[in-house]
């Protein structure tokens, strides 16, 4: 059951009166955070996907690969990609479309339950990302980046932003999704999310791009709610893994796009798209 901690065994810096820049969208949780914290932080996230069910290698089913194709994939250059870089991609499902056109793959993913070898017989090498989030690979190391569902678990997203900017050469891609909603007070248990996850405001994260020097070439909005909701018993390999529901859930978060806000309270503020699909590009 879904239960409410005091609020003495909340998350620090998040007391009644400071919530509320965070949850206004004005100020990213964690984004500001020193040494201790964003250790404290990376060691509750590490295993944190993993415990929600995805250790399980032979359970464990992917299910965004139509989602990834419309908002994302499809927009990329049809050229080959020598070097990519798989950041928080588990075990690397989300790659797998992209595999007849990529060389060498690395995974940055900081749980050790996810690692093998290959990824149908293209060899993965796994990293396991720093506490502080720097990113141990030399500058241009990278012609593509996925990085999908994976920002929002971390709490310095301004930094590692920056990071991936780095490590991306000169006309590379990077390809992102995230929410951008608050998924909830996190203060205290959400049910099937980890406990420190939450979104990002679409207007920070465009500007952590910019900093970055990464161009956005492509935004579109997606996951209005009733989706996923109405559509799980239909689609047994997930909603979004289907193209058609792929297609309406676009349409449905652009026309809803004018209702967008970090922290939804009324059921009416809820009826709104809850993710953007980023691709930009490195130009210098
Ligand atoms: C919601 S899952 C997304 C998995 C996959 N990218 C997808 O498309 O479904 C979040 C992933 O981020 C990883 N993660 C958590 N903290 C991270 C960190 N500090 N650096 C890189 N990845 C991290 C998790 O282990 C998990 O694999």
């Amino acid at each position: 059951m879904f239960r409410r901690l005091p609020v003495a065994r909340s998350l620090e810096g998040t007391n009644e009166t400071s919530i509320d820049k965070y949850l206004s969208g004005a100020l990213l949780i964690g984004d500001d955070y020193g040494p201790e914290e964003l250790a404290r932080w990376y060691a509750e996230e590490k295993e944190g996907y993993a415990e929600l069910g995805a250790r399980d290698a032979q359970v464990y089913e992917y299910h965004y690969h139509a989602w990834n194709q419309h908002h994302a994939f499809r927009h990329l250059p049809s050229r080959t990609f020598d070097r990519v870089l798989g950041f928080g991609s588990a075990y690397g499902d989300e790659l797998m479309p992209l595999l007849a056109r990529v060389g060498a793959v690395t995974i940055v993913d900081p749980s050790d339950s996810f690692v093998h070898a290959h990824l149908q017989g293209v060899p993965v090498g796994y990293v396991r990302p720093k506490p502080d989030g720097i990113l141990p690979f030399p500058d241009a190391s990278f012609d593509l980046i996925t990085c999908f569902g994976v920002l929002h678990h971390i709490p310095n997203v301004s930094f590692v932003v920056r990071e991936l900017g780095r490590v991306l050469a000169k006309d590379g891609f990077i390809a992102l999704r995230e929410p951008i909603v608050s998924l909830g007070d996190w203060r205290y248990p959400r049910r099937g999310l980890t406990k420190r996850e939450r979104g990002i405001p679409s207007v920070f994260l465009e500007a952590a791009l910019q900093r970055a020097r990464l161009r956005v070439v492509r935004k579109s909005l997606c996951d209005f709610p009733l989706v996923p909701r109405l559509g799980r018993p239909f689609f047994a390999h997930g909603v979004f893994n289907s193209h058609a529901a792929t297609v309406i859930d676009a349409w449905l978060a652009r026309a809803f796009a004018w209702n967008q806000r970090y922290h939804a309270r009324t059921v009416i503020e809820k009826i709104r798209p809850t993710a953007v699909f980023i691709v930009a590009m490195k130009e210098v």
